[in-house]
């Protein structure tokens, strides 16, 4: 299956190459970056997102920014990363991979400085195949989720999502979509219900334009539909993507989604969040400690050109919420299934490697 690469680094890895998702179903364009500031511009803007599509383009533009200046000592160079990584790492707050990335790019930063006959360009090499790394295991981890969440689908099952965990929010198949692909390929005739996610509507702009792309079953549903359709007995099991998973197993993913999971325990269906390992915050004890994104109200009153709501008019605009451990039926990581998530089962599962 050919999913849309949404980041990637160009022949001589001097930018980066981002699709822009905010232009999407309409328009396919790519963005080229070699500046910190539109890297951290197309971040915030949700040019490029989705947990594990940030973390990669965090790597790869943590590079190309670096490979465009001169540096005449490594104490330079030094001073440079830091700066370099705290202004990226305040784009977004909730999104743990953004972090989790630069964090990695870190640790091999520091490596290649306490290298004896290190120089700039040694450095750089470094990190070049760190984020190259990072970028190959994301799409091993796409498809390793893909493989271990399909045992849990039947061949003609209904499925709803949320927002969008599919290729476009990572460099594979996605992570909530990835079994959604595989079974696909295998002959399976889901049919996918996609959530359309207000307000930047992720669902409709961007999980319905892959998978109908790929040729695969989906309706839009406006969210507020989400209750009547499980009511009719469409949906047989949900699966949703995640920006952070505390260490109990709490899920933050896209506003809505903690609503929906509630529903779907009230209905009797499977809740599935998909994700991979490096979205897991041990440092982060339970959901209610995870910092959610407030953004700005005139995307809720004002989105895509056309004023909904008065001008001035008090907007509230989390774009993310939390889904208690307790509402989840299972966690699919590219090592497995945590299924009741907890504590104790988060803690054993990310222990086995
Ligand atoms: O605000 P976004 O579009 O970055 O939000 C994305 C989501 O909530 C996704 O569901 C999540 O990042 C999982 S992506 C594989």
């Amino acid at each position: 299956m050919n999913t849309i690469l949404p980041v990637t680094l160009n022949d001589d890895a001097s930018k980066l190459i981002l699709l822009d998702q905010t232009e999407l179903p309409a328009i396919e364009k790519f963005l080229e970056i070699d500046t910190r500031e539109d890297l951290y511009e197309a971040i915030k803007k949700l040019r490029v997102r989705g947990a594990p599509a940030i973390g990669v383009a965090a790597a790869y533009g943590l590079l190309v920014c670096m490979k465009k200046e001169t540096y005449a000592s490594i104490a330079e160079m030094q001073k440079d990363f830091s700066a370099l990584k705290s202004y990226l790492a305040s784009s977004r707050p909730t999104a743990v991979n953004l972090f989790w990335a630069l964090n990695r790019m870190e640790v091999r930063f520091v490596s290649e400085c306490e290298k004896k006959a290190s120089s700039p360009e040694s450095i750089l090499k470094g990190l070049l195949e760190e984020s190259l790394s990072i970028f190959t295991e994301d799409q091993a981890m796409s498809m390793a989720i893909g493989k271990h969440g399909l045992a849990l689908f039947e061949k003609h099952m209904g499925i709803m999502t949320h927002c969008n965990a599919g290729g476009l929010a990572t460099t594979g198949y996605g992570t909530a979509l990835a079994p959604i692909y595989l079974g696909y390929e295998l002959g399976y005739d889901f049919k996918v219900y996609s959530n359309e996610s207000r307000p930047l509507l992720q669902g409709s702009r961007l999980t319905a334009y892959e998978l109908n792309k790929a040729g695969i079953d989906v309706t839009i549903l406006c969210d507020s539909m989400a209750s009547l359709v499980m009511k009719q007995g469409k949906i047989d099991a949900v699966i949703v993507g995640a920006d952070r998973i505390a260490a109990n197993g709490d899920t933050a993913n896209k506003i809505g989604t903690s609503g929906v999971a509630i529903l779907a325990k009230e209905y009797g269906i499977p809740f599935y969040v998909a994700a991979p390992t490096s979205t897991f915050d041990l440092k982060t004890a339970i959901g209610d400690d995870i910092e959610i994104e407030v953004r700005d109200g005139e995307e809720v009153i004002n989105g895509f050109g056309r004023r909904t709501g008065p001008e001035g008019v008090k907007v509230y605009n989390p774009a993310f919420d939390v889904t208690a451990s307790k509402y989840i039926t299972a966690i699919i990581t590219e090592r497995g299934i945590i299924f009741h998530p907890d504590r104790e089962s988060v803690s054993n599962h990310l222990k086995n490697k």
